[in-house]
């Protein structure tokens, strides 16, 4: 990569391309249980596939502190378990059907099974992770999982409910934010980083993943389901209002309002449809300011690396954020 340009995404690819190989392997050895329901469960998960975003995000955050050895690999495998357990039980919570393009684990094996399929990988993960013989790491895994079930609850306590910003981006950090940003700070870990390079590292992966979520809520309300692999328009469905909803309901009419409260209570669009949803939103031009909002995020994650030294690692952490922003799933 020359020094000026930004990276693109195949090069950012081919710099990670050894290692996300020695990522799968890890999650091959690690899907492996003495119930054959698990193994089955855990297999299919990974064979599904995924974006493998927060490993990436862990293998660049060490690289850039200089740290090549083989923990960052299983670490990467930690991350993405942790991620894979709550897609898991998050389809579980959401009744979601699909998943990566194919059908939901919870579809397949029904709930009762992937339930605990989903707390086997939870241990599995820190299983792997007390390999390391770090307290430090151990610390900041149990306050992600910890912050990752109370957005999730927090998230059921407010279906069917309208939210103020403030409350969105207090479920959108923990449901997502959290795990990109221990993601950053467990290559930091790994680096023997100082506390000014962790806190960098870290700040980063909070505003990209804050980005990551705001992206993902938006694409639930645009995409299609044939390029996003999971149900669209579902958030509504589950009584969820997302940024571009909350600043429809705060800057549209008073029927705006009512439309927008009669979905999430009534949890369908059989009084107020999908089309009328679309109408209030553009008419609110709030698609634009909730892309608005992940833009600044995304301004946001690139001036926390500010302080880090110039490096090919850096320069594809700065082509995470618009990835993100221009993703489609
Ligand atoms: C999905 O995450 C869950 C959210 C935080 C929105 P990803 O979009 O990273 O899922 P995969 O791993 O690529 O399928
Ligand atoms: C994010 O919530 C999932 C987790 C962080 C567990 P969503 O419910 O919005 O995620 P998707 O849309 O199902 O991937
Ligand atoms: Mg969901
Ligand atoms: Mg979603």
């Amino acid at each position: 990569m020359s020094t000026f340009t930004v990276p693109t995404a195949r090069e950012v690819f081919e710099l990670l391309r050894e290692d996300l190989v020695a990522v799968e392997q890890e999650l091959g050895r690690d899907a492996a249980s003495s119930v054959s329901t698990i193994t089955e469960i855990a297999e299919y998960l990974r064979e599904g596939g995924g974006k493998r975003i927060r490993p990436s995000l862990l293998l660049l955050a060490a690289h850039q502190l200089d740290y090549f050895g083989h923990s960052a690999i299983r670490l990467g495998a930690v991350v993405e378990m942790v991620h894979t357990a709550t897609l898991v039980h998050d389809d579980i919570i959401d009744g979601a059907e699909t998943r990566r393009g194919r059908p939901s684990a919870n579809t397949t094996w029904g709930s009762e099974k992937c339930v605990l399929a989903g707390d086997w990988l939870y241990m599995q993960a820190f299983k792997v992770a007390l390999e390391e013989r770090n307290l430090r790491i151990l610390d900041l895994l149990i306050n992600l999982t910890q912050q990752m079930v109370e957005g999730e609850l927090l998230q059921i306590q407010k279906l069917g409910k309208m939210v103020s910003e403030a409350e969105y981006y207090d479920l959108i950090f923990r449901k997502t934010a959290c795990l990109f940003s221990i993601s950053m700070r467990l290559g930091a870990v790994l680096a023997s980083a100082t506390e000014a390079e962790e806190s960098a590292l870290g700040a980063f992966g909070r505003a990209v993943g804050l980005t990551f979520q705001i992206v993902d809520d938006v694409l639930d309300l645009t995409a299609t389901e044939e390029v996003l692999g999971k149900p669209v328009a579902s958030d509504l469905r589950e009584g969820k209002a997302t940024l571009a909803v909350v600043h429809a309901a705060d800057h549209g009419t008073a029927a705006d309002r009512n439309a927008i409260r009669r979905v999430l209570d009534d949890r369908s669009f059989e009084n107020v449809s999908r089309q009328q949803i679309r109408e209030i939103l553009e008419r609110n031009g709030s698609v634009e300011y909730a892309m608005a909002a992940a833009d600044r995020y995304a301004e946001q994650s690139r001036q926390a690396l500010a302080p880090l030294a110039e490096s090919e690692f850096k320069r594809a952490l700065l082509w995470v954020p618009d990835f993100v922003v221009a993703r489609e799933k």
